[in-house]
Order: structure tokens, then C-alpha cells, then sequence
């Protein structure tokens, strides 16, 4: 059997045979058989933009590979670092191109003055560290004209290795502001996850040295979060990227998309769920009220994940090491209970909901000492990588400007009445 679907045009008898590749048909073959007629796909549930090579995902099977590489050896074996560079090269790093890729990440992490005396201390006394940060990733191409030359290779990997090394720094900056304590400097002598935790709470010690655990307990969240295909954040990247904006014009695109609670915020709204319900003996009732319509389960579902969500996995065993140090986050008893009751319940099952990797992740951020607002943040900093690595990819192909069409259910045309005759 060919493996082709067969389209015909019910007005005049014409069919097209279209072959099906990589799981995907080429809308060019439909547009030509049906011209002006378009796939209505509000949410993109149905259309694959791209064809990519970083990230498989099977949401049935509730698999994830970076470049081929399941998620669960990668967070066993590997570092956040290592995950940056294989998810941009293709290829894990040898021993000599990881110490040059660390080195140059390592020796980026510095930010220009201007960018923290005059613009990060220029927000208001409260601003948010997200919008800080988008607002700063944005802000970073004006440091760095060069970034337009997006065709240049040498400038490309410039901005990557910038843009991966300046994001904990940026974060950090946007936090110690918010929470009026002075910026600390990034310390090269520490790793990624070890260096952002000194940028976060270093105080008036020479050097900060983060707990070990904690700090590998992080590097393994970057690892999970690195990239997640074509996704609300990487696809803003994408398209932004399409029109050949600089890298962080279309980073900070990317940033904003992570911002909403659909997307980068669902951590947050996972912890404000569990404080509200605020015991064991209200879950119960949490969950009917769910069941009615009455809000959702944060932390739940997904749009591609229709079993476990792998990540969720990996990050319960990430769970216990950090509460082994920091004791447990009093919202875990409530999010167990919660998570048992609705996996036991038909209203989830049936829909096939399951917890996401955010369920957990916001009770260990809590855990390690994060503030709620800094979760997002959190979610940026490695997506980085992932953004980058599509980003890459896309200026790769032959792409075109990311263009959609809409179907249009306006007025017909009318006529301007002047505003005194209304
Ligand atoms: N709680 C209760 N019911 C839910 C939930 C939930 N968390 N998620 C979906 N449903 C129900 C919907 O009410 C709907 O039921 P119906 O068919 O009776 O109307 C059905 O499941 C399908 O839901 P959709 O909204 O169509 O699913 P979609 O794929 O569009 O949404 C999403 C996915 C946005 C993630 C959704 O599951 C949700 O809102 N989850 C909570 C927020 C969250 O955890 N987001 C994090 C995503 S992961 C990430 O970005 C890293």
C-alpha cells in the first residue's frame, strides 16, 4: 500500500494524491488542488510548521529524546551544559570541545554595566523578575549590534554562547533588585547551576558554595526544561526568527511566551492550587469542584502528552533528594493525595490527563528556596538552549517568513458614517 492520502475536490471531481512523509502531508500539494481554501487549525493542533531534528516526542508512549537521546539517561548522566551543546551541535561534545564549550559559556556570563546601573535599576522598585528579564533579553541586541548579521557563523555563535551564559545572570540581577539586595557578580569558578545560586543568595562571603545536591538537583530541572519541540515558546522563537530579527530580539519573544500560565507560569499556579487547598482533607473536594467545571487541576494534562509525561518522572526522584536536604515542602503530602485521588478518577483518566512536568517542579523550586516569581525565570534560563538550537535550525532550512492565513467572519464591507451623525 502507498502511503499517500488521496484529496478530491467535491465541486469538480479533481483528486491530488499526496504522499505521506515523516508522518506529515505537504500542504503545497493541497494548496494546489484547492487554492484559497485553507486548514482551519486555530492552536496549531493539526499543523506541523516545521520540519525538525532536536527534539522527538511521543506523547502516546510519553517519550522524550534530544537528538535521539532519552531524557532519562541525559538527566542520569549528563549536564545541563553538555544538553546546551548537543542540543545546538547535533552531536555530544568530545572531552576537548566540552572544556572549550564550558570555557566560553563560563567566561560569558559577565553583563555590560549599562544594562544593570541604568536599565535593570531603572524598573520599578516591584517589577516582576519576568518582565525584568524579557525586557533585558531584549535589550542585550542594543549591546550587541553584530547580532544582525544572523548569517555571519562566527557572530551566530557568539550570541548563542552570550545568550546561554547571560540568562542566570540576567535572572539573578532581576531578583536581587526585586528583593532590594545588591547584584552579585557571576563567579567563574563555579558551574552554570552552582554560579546562578551564588548570583541569587550570595551575601557578604567571599565565595558562595551552594549545597552539591541542590545545586545538581537544578542542573537536572535545566536538563528537562532544555527544549520540548515545537512548543508555545520555541514556536514565538520560530516565528519571530522567520522575519531574521536578531537572536535576542527573538529570544525575548520566546520569553514573553513562556510568561503565561498556560505555558511557562502552569509551576506557579501549581503552588498557589496546593496552598489554597491547604490540607489533605480538602482534596477531595478540590477535585469535585474540578470535576464540575470549577477551574483545573494545575499541573495536569497537556496538549501533546496524553500519558505520563516522562519528565514528571525523572522529577520525583528529584523531589526526594532535595527535600532529603532541605526537608519536605509541606504542599507535597497535599500534592500526593491530589495526584492519587485524580489518577484514580474517570473524569481525569478518560481524558487522559496526567501530571506535567510542572507538578512537581514549582514544590522543589519552593523547596530550594526560590520565590514563586522567579519560576518562570527558572523555565528560561535552560530553555535558552532549546530556543537557540531551533533558532539555528530554522536559519538552516530554506524557510519562509512564518506567514499563516486567517479565515475572515467580519463585517462586509460598510461606509464611513462621520462621528456626529452615529
Ligand atoms: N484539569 C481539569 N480538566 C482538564 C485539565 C486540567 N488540568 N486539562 C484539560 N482538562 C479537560 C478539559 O476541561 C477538557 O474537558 P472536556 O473535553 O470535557 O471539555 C479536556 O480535558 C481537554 O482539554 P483541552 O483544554 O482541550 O486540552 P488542551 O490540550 O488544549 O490543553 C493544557 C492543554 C493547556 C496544558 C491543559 O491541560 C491545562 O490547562 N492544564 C493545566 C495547566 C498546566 O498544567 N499547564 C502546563 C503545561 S506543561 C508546560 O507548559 C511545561
Amino acid at each position: 500500500m502507498p502511503e499517500s492520502i488521496t484529496i478530491t475536490d467535491n465541486r469538480n471531481g479533481q483528486t491530488v494524491e499526496i504522499p505521506i512523509e515523516n508522518g506529515g502531508v505537504a500542504a503545497s500539494a493541497w494548496s494546489k488542488l484547492l487554492p484559497g481554501i485553507w486548514f482551519y487549525d486555530p492552536g496549531f493542533t493539526s499543523t506541523a510548521a516545521c520540519e525538525s531534528g532536536v527534539t522527538f516526542l511521543d506523547g502516546e508512549a510519553g517519550i522524550l529524546r534530544y537528538r535521539g537521546y532519552p531524557i532519562e539517561e541525559l538527566a542520569e548522566r549528563s549536564s545541563y551544559l553538555e544538553v546546551a551543546y548537543l542540543l545546538l551541535k547535533g552531536e555530544l561534545p568530545t572531552p576537548a570541545q566540552f572544556e572549550e564549550w564550558r570555557r566560553e559559556i563560563t567566561h560569558h556570563t559577565f553583563i555590560h554595566e549599562n544594562l544593570r546601573k541604568r536599565f535593570l535599576e531603572g524598573f520599578h522598585y516591584d517589577a516582576h523578575p519576568m518582565g525584568m528579564l524579557v525586557s533585558a533579553v531584549a535589550a542585550l541586541s542594543t549591546f550587541y549590534p553584530e547580532a544582525k548579521n544572523i548569517f555571519d557563523p562566527e557572530s551566530r555563535e557568539k550570541q548563542i554562547i552570550r545568550l546561554i551564559a547571560k540568562m542566570p545572570t540576567l535572572a539573578a540581577a532581576a531578583h536581587r533588585f526585586y528583593v532590594g539586595m545588591p547584584f552579585v557578580y557571576p563567579d567563574n569558578s563555579l558551574g552554570f547551576a552552582a554560579n546562578f545560586l551564588s548570583m541569587m543568595w550570595k551575601i557578604a562571603e567571599p565565595r558562595f558554595d551552594a549545597n552539591p545536591a541542590l545545586a545538581h538537583a537544578l542542573d537536572v530541572l535545566f536538563i528537562l526544561h532544555a527544549d520540548h519541540e515545537q512548543n508555545c515558546s520555541t514556536t514565538a522563537m520560530r516565528v519571530v526568527g522567520s522575519s531574521h530579527a536578531d537572536p535576542y530580539s527573538a529570544c525575548a519573544a520566546a520569553c514573553s511566551a513562556l510568561y503565561g500560565p498556560r505555558h511557562g507560569g502552569a509551576n506557579e499556579a501549581v503552588i498557589r492550587m496546593l496552598t489554597d487547598i491547604g490540607s489533605i482533607d480538602h482534596v477531595d473536594d478540590f477535585v469535585a469542584a474540578v470535576k464540575r467545571g470549577e477551574g483545573r487541576l494545575q499541573g495536569f494534562g497537556h496538549r501533546v502528552y496524553k500519558n505520563y509525561d516522562p519528565r514528571a518522572r525523572i522529577i520525583n526522584r528529584t523531589a526526594d533528594e532535595v527535600f532529603e536536604v532541605t526537608g519536605k515542602n509541606p504542599l507535597l503530602d497535599i500534592a500526593l493525595k491530589l495526584e492519587e485521588r485524580a489518577l484514580s478518577d474517570e473524569y481525569f483518566t478518560s481524558r487522559r490527563l496526567y501530571p506535567n512536568v510542572d507538578f512537581y517542579s514549582g514544590l522543589i523550586y519552593q523547596a530550594i528556596g526560590f520565590p514563586i516569581d522567579m519560576f518562570p525565570a527558572l523555565f528560561a534560563i535552560p530553555r535558552t538552549s532549546g530556543w537557540l538550537a531551533h533558532w539555528v535550525e530554522l536559519l538552516d532550512q530554506e524557510s519562509k517568513i512564518a506567514r499563516p492565513r486567517q479565515l475572515y467572519a467580519g463585517e462586509a464591507e460598510r461606509h464611513y458614517t462621520p462621528i456626529g451623525d452615529r
